[in-house]
């Protein structure tokens, strides 16, 4: 299938190219080449690949630095989704879009099912919402959305390469959140889902994660026990009031997979077996040397 892919160069846009380029005719972008915000430049794009679907992976992701932005972050999360999906609509494309665990508030006593409803208490959160509901709208029938959290993987900030960086910058105590819970999410498992999604024909809204939901302090426990360095640092539990960060965090934002489960029959390894794999998949000079003794 001829597929076009807007923000390859981030985390889970890396992992979509490698797992789609050997079958498919794909053609990746990120802000270099145009922004998303430029509905002509995207058009003109459509208009000389034309291609049969369009994922998104491109978006605004800095969760704390939103709150000050909110204009860039809204212009990017929920204004340009919108016009992307429009454009592809008109062509009859699939557009094909990533949303996030954020744009619950945390309250439910459970996983977050598909249709729960949404509550975001942060910018992110809302631009990420108000994206989603641009893009059904302007695609009632040729969109698909696959919700996710927690990334991590090769090639950008997330929570598991901020704890190794620290580690070997030389802190040994690391004070972490533990009223906060979510499910860790592999990219190039989540990029291999999309590809299944894909093949199976799936429309409409499905969530995404791999399997095994933990506070972030329990993950940076699992972080550093996989790289080796356990024995070498202490993990100190802080409840979010004490953390400070700029923008307020959900306290269950576990995702509800079963839905894309049942639709697929894929399930996704559990992320401890994920983390195993990102960090020996990491080569020499990345988070798997970290427990390395010259
Ligand atoms: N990270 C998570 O924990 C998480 C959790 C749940 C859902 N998601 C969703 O999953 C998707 C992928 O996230 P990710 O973590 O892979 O993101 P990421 O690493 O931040 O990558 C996003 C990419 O989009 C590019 N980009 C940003 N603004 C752009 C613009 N205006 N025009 C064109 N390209 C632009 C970025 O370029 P620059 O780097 O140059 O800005 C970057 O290459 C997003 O929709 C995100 O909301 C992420």
């Amino acid at each position: 299938m001829k597929l076009l892919m807007l923000g390859c160069a981030g985390i889970l846009g890396r992992a979509l190219r490698k797992e789609l380029a050997a079958s498919h005719d794909l053609r990746a972008r990120d802000l270099v080449d145009y922004d998303i915000r430029d509905p002509a430049a995207f058009a003109a794009d459509l208009d000389r690949e034309r291609p049969q679907a369009v994922i998104n992976a491109a978006a605004y992701t800095q969760v704390d630095k939103a709150e000050s932005e909110p204009e860039l972050a809204l212009a990017i999360n929920a204004d340009a989704p919108g016009r992307l999906a429009a454009a592809c609509c008109s062509r009859n494309i699939l557009f094909i879009h990533l949303g996030t665990d954020y744009i619950f508030d945390g309250r439910l006593g459970r996983p977050y099912r598909e249709d729960d409803p949404p509550g975001p208490l942060n910018l992110y959160g809302q631009s990420k919402l108000e994206g989603e509901l641009a893009v059904r709208a302007a695609s009632p029938e040729l969109h698909l959305i696959i919700r996710s959290s927690w990334l991590f993987g090769a090639g950008g900030r997330s929570f598991v390469q901020t704890m190794l960086d620290k580690y070997r910058a030389g802190e040994r105590r690391f004070r972490v959140v533990n009223d906060q819970r979510g499910r860790p999410t592999y990219a190039p498992d989540l990029a291999r889902a999309i590809g299944v999604g894909l093949a199976t024909g799936l429309r409409g809204t499905y969530h995404v994660a791999n399997p095994g939901a933990v506070t972030w302090y329990e993950f940076a426990g699992e972080i550093f026990r996989a790289a080796g360095v356990a024995g070498e640092v202490e993990i100190v539990p802080v409840g979010s009031e004490e953390f400070k960060a700029p923008a307020r965090r959900p306290r269950n934002s576990v995702l509800d997979t079963a839905r894309f489960e049942a639709a697929t029959g894929l399930v996704l390894p559990p992320h401890r077996d994920a983390l195993a794999r990102f960090l020996a998949e990491a080569g020499p000079q990345d988070p798997g040397s970290i427990g390395a003794r010259p």
